[in-house]
C-alpha cells in the first residue's frame, strides 16, 4: 500500500496560501491568535474572520493537476493507496479522491464545541451563531488547532504499519505528529520519497527528494506508479 502524506504545497498552485513559505499565512498572522483554543477564547470574532477568509479562498479555488493525479492513482489502485492530508481544504475531495484521512479537520465544516455536532460551514461564521443541534452559541471551525489532537491517529498509524512505500508531497515537515511519519517509514525500511518545490529540513530523512512544483512532479510520479502497478 502506498502511504501518501500531503501538505499545503499541494494546494499552493490552486492559489491557497501555504504557512511557512515566503509570504505564507504564519508570516501574516500570529498563529497563537488564530490557530489555538486560547486565541479563540480570547477573540472568537478574529478567529472566525480568519477562517471565513480562508473558506472564501477555498471556495474560489480549483483542484490542480496534482490533486487530480492523486485521485487517478486511487481510482486505479483503490485500497492500495492511502492519502493522509494535513490540509483542511476540500480540494482532494473535489478532485475525486474518496479515501482521504484528514488529520487536521475540514475548513468547510463547522463544529459545535458544546455537543460536538458537525455540519457544512455557512459562508461566514460568527461568535453569535448557534448550533443547529443543541442551540448553544458554541460554534467553531472544524479544524485542529495547535495544542489539540489530530484526528484519526489510530487509523493513520495502522496504515503506516501496512505501507510498502511512503511519499510526502508539499509539506515542510515542521509539525508533529505528521513530521514524524517519515522516520517511522525509515525504521520499517520501506522506500521514502519527498516531492517538494525545494529541499526541506526533512529531506535528509528521505531516500529521494524530487524538486519541482506539485503540478509537474506529482503527475509524473503517479504515471511511474501506474506503469509499475
Ligand atoms: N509544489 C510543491 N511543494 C510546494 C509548492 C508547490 N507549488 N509550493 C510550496 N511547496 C512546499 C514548500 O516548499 C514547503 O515545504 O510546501 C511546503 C509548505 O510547508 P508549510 O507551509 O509548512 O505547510 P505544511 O507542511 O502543510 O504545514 C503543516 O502546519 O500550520 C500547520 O496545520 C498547519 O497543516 C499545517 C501544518
Amino acid at each position: 500500500m502506498i502511504f501518501v502524506l500531503t501538505g499545503a504545497g499541494l494546494s499552493a498552485e490552486s492559489g491557497l496560501g501555504t504557512f511557512r513559505d515566503e509570504g505564507g499565512l504564519w508570516s501574516r498572522y500570529d498563529l497563537a491568535d488564530v490557530a489555538t483554543p486560547e486565541g479563540f477564547a480570547r477573540d472568537p470574532a478574529r478567529v472566525h474572520a480568519f477562517y471565513n477568509a480562508r473558506r472564501a479562498n477555498c471556495r474560489a479555488a480549483e483542484p490542480n493537476a496534482a490533486h487530480l493525479a492523486l485521485a487517478g492513482l486511487e481510482a486505479a489502485l483503490g485500497d492500495r493507496v492511502e492519502i493522509v492530508t494535513q490540509n483542511v481544504d476540500d480540494l482532494h475531495a473535489r478532485a475525486g479522491s474518496r479515501r482521504v484521512i484528514a488529520m487536521h479537520g475540514h475548513l468547510m465544516q463547522a463544529l459545535c464545541h458544546a455537543c460536538a455536532a458537525r455540519w457544512p460551514a455557512p459562508e461566514t461564521m460568527s461568535p453569535e451563531d448557534s448550533c443547529p443541534r443543541c442551540g448553544a452559541t458554541a460554534t467553531r471551525p472544524d479544524v485542529v488547532w495547535f495544542g489539540e489532537f489530530p484526528h484519526h491517529m489510530e487509523r493513520i498509524e495502522a496504515a503506516l504499519a501496512r505501507a510498502s512505500r511512503f511519499v510526502a508531497i508539499g509539506t515542510s515537515g515542521s509539525v508533529y505528529p505528521a513530521a514524524g511519519f517519515v522516520a517511522e517509514a525509515q525504521r520499517r525500511g520501506i522506500p521514502t520519497l519527498e516531492l517538494n518545490l525545494e529541499r526541506t529540513g526533512s529531506s535528509a530523512l528521505f531516500d529521494e527528494t524530487r524538486e519541482g512544483p506539485a503540478t509537474r512532479v506529482v503527475p509524473a510520479w503517479v504515471e511511474e506508479m501506474l506503469a509499475t502497478a
